[in-house]
Order: structure tokens, then sequence, then C-alpha cells
């Protein structure tokens, strides 16, 4: 397995009119081809502007100020609009939050098919275009005679997104992208799309992305967890080690808060405190004005994301130099 996504020290502010918000602040992280990465953090941490600043999908007050998003050696942020066209959608696919809304209601599904195809220069007959549309939404586990004539209004919250899927599938992605697919729906209709998602992944060797704020649902279908904190991956291992062996502080709590559903009351410790604005964010450490290890050196330099012998990669200075 090789690399297939290399993000470098990706920045993304927001132009507001009481400032900059600094809502992605030098992100790195590896993808593995074949693999599945799970983004995950609380509400507001800036998990939608990685993927969108990834995908240069940022809304117009988003501004990108530095970094490279590799996709086999290639730079996504350095393509002209038609390089990326190509690459979209072809080779990476995106359902972005909430994209069920962007559903046209006057538009039946098959007409979301044709427009991507178009919009993409393909040229398939009607007969093709129905082909490879049913092909997509068998897939995804829905009767293609049932939903391609139907018009989005007649579709469940789960069915639109498995629709989506299928769409984003189309012309067979190698990397599909997806923001909280998962989080608009009741819990039955989630724990289908995870196990969809899974059966996916085996069956098209897909390299999957997807964010969350719920680390149950990472830890079902990801093999790497990379936890976001006020606009920092904090810490980036494999599922099996962020839950066994957390390291970064923040990840501590968030794993102490989760095991104590049906732990021992008297063993709880939440995080005191709560997430920082974007706009005036802490020096140094975003998290140390909630950190009980927090020392002189938090408040003033921000700790790099550093790999440490095993594998496992956490921004803290408790870490690395004379730490573990
Ligand atoms: N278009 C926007 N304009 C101004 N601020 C924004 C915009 N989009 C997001 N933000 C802010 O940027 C921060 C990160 O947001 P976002 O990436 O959407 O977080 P998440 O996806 O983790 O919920 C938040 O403080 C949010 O309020
Ligand atoms: S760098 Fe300092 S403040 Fe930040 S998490 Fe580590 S110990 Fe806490
Ligand atoms: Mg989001």
């Amino acid at each position: 397995m090789g690399l297939i996504i290399k993000v470098e020290n990706l920045k993304a502010v927001y132009l507001v009119r009481e400032g900059t918000i600094k809502a992605a602040d030098g992100i790195s992280f590896d993808v593995e081809e074949n693999s599945v990465t799970a983004i995950v953090g609380e509400s507001a941490s800036g998990k939608s502007t990685i993927i969108e600043a990834m995908t240069r999908t940022l809304p117009l007050n988003g501004r990108l100020l530095e970094g490279r998003v590799l996709y086999r050696q290639k730079d996504l942020l350095a393509l002209n609009k038609e390089e990326l066209r190509k690459i979209k959608w072809k080779q990476i696919a995106l359902v972005p939050q909430a994209a069920q809304q962007s559903l046209n209601p006057t538009m039946r599904v098959i007409d979301h098919f044709k427009d991507t195809v178009e919009a993409h220069g393909i040229n398939w007959s009607r007969q093709e275009l129905i082909q490879h549309a049913s092909e997509k939404l068998k897939m995804v586990r829905l009767n293609p005679e049932a939903v391609l004539y139907a018009y989005p209004l007649q579709l469940s919250g789960g069915m639109k997104q498995r629709v989506l899927i299928a769409l984003a599938l189309l012309l067979e992605p190698e990397v599909l992208i997806l923001d909280e697919p998962t989080s608009a729906l009741d819990v039955l209709t989630q724990s289908y799309i995870i196990q969809l998602l899974k059966e996916l992944k085996k069956s098209l060797n897909i390299t999957l992305i997807f964010v969350t704020h719920d680390i149950a649902v990472a830890a079902e279908l990801a093999d790497k967890i990379a936890v976001i904190y006020a606009g920092n991956i904090v810490e980036y291992n494999s599922v099996f080690e962020i839950f066994k062996n957390p390291l970064h502080p923040y990840t501590k709590g968030l794993m102490s808060s989760i095991m104590a559903i049906n732990a021992d009351m008297s063993k709880i410790k939440p995080i005191p405190g709560d997430p920082p604005s974007l706009l005036t964010p802490p020096s140094g450490c975003r998290f140390h004005p909630r950190c009980e290890h927090v020392m002189e050196i938090c408040k003033k330099e921000k700790p790099p994301l550093l790999t440490l012998e095993d594998g496992a990669q956490v921004a803290c200075h408790l870490y690395g130099q004379g730490g573990r």
C-alpha cells in the first residue's frame, strides 16, 4: 500500500466582519491507498474546513493561505480549473456536509446523474446513463426502478444520502470523501450507512476519508483517526491505538468521557472549559487553557505534530525531546 494523499501544512481562514477565523491551522496528514481515515472532532473544530480546503470548495469568504494537497504527487491546490475538473469525481469524489439539501427538488434522480455526466463532458446515450446509474444505485442497495424517476422529496433522508453516495461513485473514483455522512440520520439509518460504506470499501477497493463528530462511528468504520481540536490535528493514529492508548490530553479526555457511559462514575473526568473561539485562539497550544498538564512552553510555542518511535503522531509538548 502506498500513499495516495499527502496533506501538508494546510492553512485556511474565513474573513468575517470581526476579523479572521483561523479554522485550519497547519493541517498535515497522510492517507494510504485503500484505507479509511476518519477526521474526528467536536462541532466547529474545523473538520469541514479541512475537507473544503483540500477539495477547493471553501465558501466565498474562505481563504486558503498555504499548504499542499498531494494526490499521487500532484498538488491539487496548484492545478488550474480544468486540471482540477478532470480529477474531481473521476478520481476524487466528495459528498459535502448536508449535501442532501443540494439535491434539486424539481429534478428527478436520473437528471442528477445526467447533470454529473454532462458536467464532465462524457457522452453516454440515455441507455448507458440508465445502466451506469442503476449499477451504482444497486451498490448502495437502492432499487433503481423505484428511485431513478423519483424526486428528492419522495425519498427519506437515508435514501437521499445513498443517492448522493451513488452519484459520487458514478465516475468510479479512487478516493471518496464524505463530510458527516451519517449525522443528519436516525440511529438505525446511521448504522445502515456505516455497513454500506464498509461493504463498498471492500468491494471497490476505494480509499475513504470521512468526517464525523462521533468517535463511535469513526471506530466502527476507520483504520486511522485524526483527532481535531480547534483547527489542529492533535493526534493521528490507528483506531486501535487511539482507543487503547490515547496520548494527547484532549484525546484522553474524549476517551474517558465515552468510556464513562458504562463505567464507574467516580472515574469520569470531563474536560473542563469550552472550545476556544477561532477568531482569537489561545497562543501556543490551543488546548492550553483547558489542559491539566499545561507548562510554560505550552502558552508560547505551538507543539508540532511529532511522529513517535512507534509511529503514533501527537502534537503536545509532553512528547518528544526527553519526553516519551
Ligand atoms: N463561511 C464561514 N464564515 C465564517 N466562519 C465560518 C464559515 N464556515 C465555518 N466557519 C467557522 O470556522 C470554524 C470551523 O468550522 P467548520 O470547519 O465548519 O467546523 P466543523 O466542520 O468541525 O463543525 C468554526 O468556528 C465556524 O464557525
Ligand atoms: S502542549 Fe501543553 S497544553 Fe497542549 S496538550 Fe500538551 S501539555 Fe497540554
Ligand atoms: Mg462540518
